[in-house]
């Protein structure tokens, strides 16, 4: 737990250039799927100030996304947007590495399916034969979704596809999202939560397993999670 949201992105930030050095020193790429939202804008800020002088060879990260919202690439919504504007922009790379989630389409489930695809073509996979993300990054809602993920939908039960899409009733939105097979099938899984507004969710994923709440699912099968809070979200598991 970090004291504070800054101090909770320096530590992600320093965990996820860990997971990109073993990853490449060991195979040569690292495939990362980025998560959206607010909460890992300054972490991606991070990761650009330090690429300046940096010993992570970035050309051979591969960046995909672990969900999307149904706008375009240039939408204030858009997560690939957020990534560009923090990250992206500031990186020398090629960006064909780069595989934003096409979730702007009428077809959005042809387009998940197609998404992953792609996925199992470019991924080693596991034992499972489901392929394997070097870092699956992941956020949390205030009311326990991950991902696109949200409670109470079907795709919490999917166990075939990896990607798929889902309506949001609470949003009104279509999204594109990253399943939990797909999810918990990765080697590194990092979920940065901060602000008090999540503190008791934190507390019933966390501590009381409560497994009505998505991010209760998130439970890499052969790889690592690691938790990365702030003293406010951490503040009901401390009382
Ligand atoms: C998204 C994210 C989503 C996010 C949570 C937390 O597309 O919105 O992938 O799962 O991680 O909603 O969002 P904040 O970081 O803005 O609180």
């Amino acid at each position: 737990m970090a004291e504070t949201a800054d101090l909770a992105a320096e530590r992600a930030a320093s965990i996820v250039r860990a997971i990109f050095i073993e990853a490449i020193t060991s195979q040569g790429f690292c495939n990362w799927a980025v998560c959206g939202g607010n909460t890992p804008r300054t972490t991606y800020k991070l990761l650009a100030e330090r690429s300046v002088d940096d010993s992570i060879a970035w050309d051979k990260v591969r960046f995909f996304w672990g969900d999307e919202r149904d706008v375009p690439a240039d939408d204030q919504q858009s997560n690939y947007r957020m990534l560009k504007e923090t990250l992206l922009d500031h990186l020398a790379i090629d960006h064909a590495n780069v595989y934003p989630m096409p979730a702007d389409t009428a077809d959005i489930d042809a387009a998940a399916r197609e998404y992953e695809q792609q996925i199992r073509q470019l991924l080693p996979t596991g034992n499972d034969g489901i392929p394997q993300f070097d870092l699956v990054m992941l956020g949390m809602g205030a009311d326990g979704h991950t991902a696109s993920l949200f409670p109470n939908l079907p795709i919490l039960d999917e166990t075939n596809r990896l990607v798929a899409s889902c309506y949001v009733p609470t949003m009104k939105r279509r999204r594109m999202t990253f399943t939990f097979p797909l999810i918990n099938a990765a080697r590194h899984v990092l979920m940065l939560i901060t602000g008090d507004d999540k503190a008791e969710v934190v507390r019933r994923v966390f501590t009381d397993n409560d497994q009505s709440l998505p991010a209760a699912k998130v439970n890499p099968r052969h790889g690592k999670l690691t938790i990365v809070l702030d003293n406010t979200a951490a503040r009901v598991l401390e009382s």
